[in-house]
């Protein structure tokens, strides 16, 4: 691969300010998870545009485009994801959401703006494309069962080699890309517990069966799964997250709900958990006279990145901007069902830093301030053309 010239050794001089453009006219319109219609509407319009690109539509608010080069080669899929988060924006810029209480908090109208430009750029080059790109703009990422699922039951992996996605990070300074080898996001799954005791008089406590007072029992004893039941060594979280009972100060409620959510990686873990919680329920409600019903509903699979493909894209990173600025990303507890691909075709997981604490672009993801240095987005472009030229350019 040394002798080759890479396509790409300065990008055109459209690109910076068409791809703030673009991503400052997704954050003004931002849609919610399987409501992306204008937002997809406006992808495909955009990609329309260009030639050799062979657009679909494979559910109601997603879009994928195919650039197929004349010579053999791998197929790679690159992947966006377009829905915005029901929150309310706080920023005061110009291009702010125009939908009350519904805002692009975590980056990606930025993602869909980089995969816009790196389709047209990649597609001004076909003639020396060996192979297949596959551009994939996802809805629904933040809503489970999630859009990635839909997409792969779709068939819009079939015959894919890689798949290879980026995310924008706010907590990341701008300038810098990290990188994670092996496990990098965790499954995020969901349980449900109620508890159904005895209502009465809060004066006479013996008389009822306190749901309340078993439910903080529980908290308590759910802690120490983590602690006390399985491999320290293997990351897991358990928190309870909702706590609902009662109307008043004098009644004793019959019923309370408590919700929470397991984050982990390995599938002996996550197999394990839900049948401590069952257990754990049941015997601590049973002390005290009461009944339980626990739910578990299982989340996105965690994203765990392919070594060759990680040590590829960490490659084209480096060439970019320097190991320095090429930084070990920690695994995250956070979900992303970037993993849905991943469980089809090796594929790789990527943060593009968009911090700036300077000019006070410090909010976390899913903040009502959340903002990206734009300058962030022609980094992503360039990497994803880098990629794009180590597998796919000769
Ligand atoms: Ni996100």
């Amino acid at each position: 691969m040394s002798d080759k010239q890479f396509a790409f050794e300065q990008l055109p001089d459209w690109v910076a300010d068409q791809v703030i453009a673009w991503r400052r006219y997704l954050h003004q319109n931002p849609e919610l998870s399987f409501q992306e219609h204008e937002t997809a509407a406006f992808v495909e319009h955009t990609l329309r545009e260009w030639k050799g690109l062979t657009i679909s539509r494979p559910t109601p608010t997603s879009v994928v485009a195919i650039l197929k080069g004349d010579q053999p080669g791998p197929v790679v899929a690159f992947r966006a994801d377009m829905d915005a988060l029901p929150i309310h924006e706080e920023n005061v810029f110009e291009f702010a959401s125009k939908s009350p209480g519904v805002m692009h908090a975590c980056g990606h109208d930025g993602h869909t703006a980089m995969l816009l430009a790196t389709a047209r750029l990649l597609s001004e080059k076909r003639e020396s494309l060996h192979g297949e790109i596959r551009f994939i703009f996802q809805h629904a990422e933040e809503l489970p069962p999630g859009g990635a699922i839909e997409l792969v039951k779709a068939g819009v992996l079939d015959g894919v080699d890689f798949v290879f996605g980026v995310h924008l990070a706010s907590l990341l300074p701008v300038g810098q890309i990290g990188i994670r080898h092996g496990e990098m996001m965790a499954s995020p799954d969901n349980f449900t517990i109620v508890i159904k005791g005895y209502g009465g008089h809060a004066g006479f406590p013996h008389k009822a069966v306190d749901v309340i007072a078993i439910g903080s029992q529980l908290v308590g004893h759910l802690q120490h799964i983590v602690s006390r039941l399985t491999d320290p060594l293997e990351r897991l979280v358990v928190s309870v997250t909702q706590f609902t009972a009662g109307s008043s100060h004098n009644v004793i409620p019959d019923s309370a709900t408590l919700k929470g959510t397991v984050r982990s990686f390995k599938s002996s873990v996550r197999k394990e958990v839900p049948d401590i919680i069952r257990k754990m329920s049941e015997g601590i409600a049973a002390v005290y006279g009461a009944s339980v019903e626990v739910d578990f509903v299982y989340g996105y699979e965690p994203v765990i990145n392919d070594e060759w493909l990680t040590n590829l894209v960490k490659e084209a990173a480096v060439e970019l901007v320097g190991s320095d600025l090429v930084i070990a990303t920690p695994p995250s507890m956070g979900g992303e069902d970037f993993s849905a691909y991943q469980q089809r075709v090796p594929g790789t997981f990527v943060n593009i830093g968009a911090g700036n604490e300077a000019e006070g672009i410090v909010f976390p993801h899913h903040h009502p301030k959340f903002t990206i240095d734009e300058s962030s987005l022609v980094n992503g472009i360039n990497l994803f053309l880098r990629v794009a030229d180590k597998l796919l350019y000769k």
